[in-house]
């Protein structure tokens, strides 16, 4: 499983880089807002620091501006990838950027209805928000597993399956045994991953033998 991390704030970008786990960057109109920068220049600090895909959303609802915002976002970087609502203009935007070679993230998903037509239109990835829907009452694991078993009947489609609006451990853990292709995660979350009580306890025991021996390996 891919591991992307949701977040705009460069430090933590670069902090999670240089642990190796982290396979890409997604963010969105809010954690842009967030950061308090510009765009552009999130953007592009960003695929300084990591080499896989960083997701970098439009903000227009209409076809003809969303191609012209995601021409911008594209040039920043090969790395690029334009994330577009699921909505018509979305796909419309979404199947004309495909064709071009360019990747897509389509997010805001919230049905398996809306991740074939993703798949239909070419998206690289589909975000479907699992605490979004479990939010509502709703059962936002459900959601990945309908969309998972969809897409493993037709080797066709190539879109990967990003699950998003993760909350918690348990959802990536979850998302991945039903075989999501990629998680995209909080900082605080991929922290909460590192824990174990019992990892603090045994070292702690460890270190208190290890010095009862008063050696030193180097
Ligand atoms: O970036 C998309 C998604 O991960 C947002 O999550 O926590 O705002 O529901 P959240």
């Amino acid at each position: 499983m891919k591991f992307f991390v949701d977040t705009a704030e460069i430090n933590e970008i670069r902090e999670l880089a240089a642990t190796g786990l982290l396979d890409g960057v997604t963010t969105n109109p809010s954690l842009i807002a967030k950061s308090g920068r510009r765009i552009l220049d999130v953007i592009a600090e960003i695929c300084e620091v990591v080499s896989g895909p960083v997701s970098a959303e439009v903000a227009a609802t209409e076809h003809g501006q969303m191609m012209k915002e995601a021409a911008v976002l594209r040039k920043i970087a090969p790395n690029v990838a334009i994330k577009v609502p699921l909505t018509v203009d979305g796909l419309k935007t979404c199947h004309a950027l495909a064709q071009e070679g360019v990747m897509v993230n389509v997010t805001l998903c919230f049905s398996a209805a809306q991740a074939l037509l993703a798949a239909k239109a070419g998206a690289a990835f589909i975000s479907p928000f699992i605490g979004r829907l479990d939010d509502i009452g709703q059962d936002g694991m459900g959601l990945i597993a309908d969309i998972v078993q969809i897409y493993a009947n037709y080797p066709n489609i190539k879109t990967e399956v990003l699950a998003a609006s993760i909350r918690h451990p348990i959802h990536l853990i979850e998302a991945a045994k039903m075989g999501a292709d990629v998680a995209t995660i909080p900082p605080g979350v991929i922290k909460q991953l590192y824990n174990h009580p019992l990892t603090d306890k045994g070292l702690a025991g460890f270190l208190k033998d290890w010095a009862g021996t008063g050696q030193s390996i180097v």
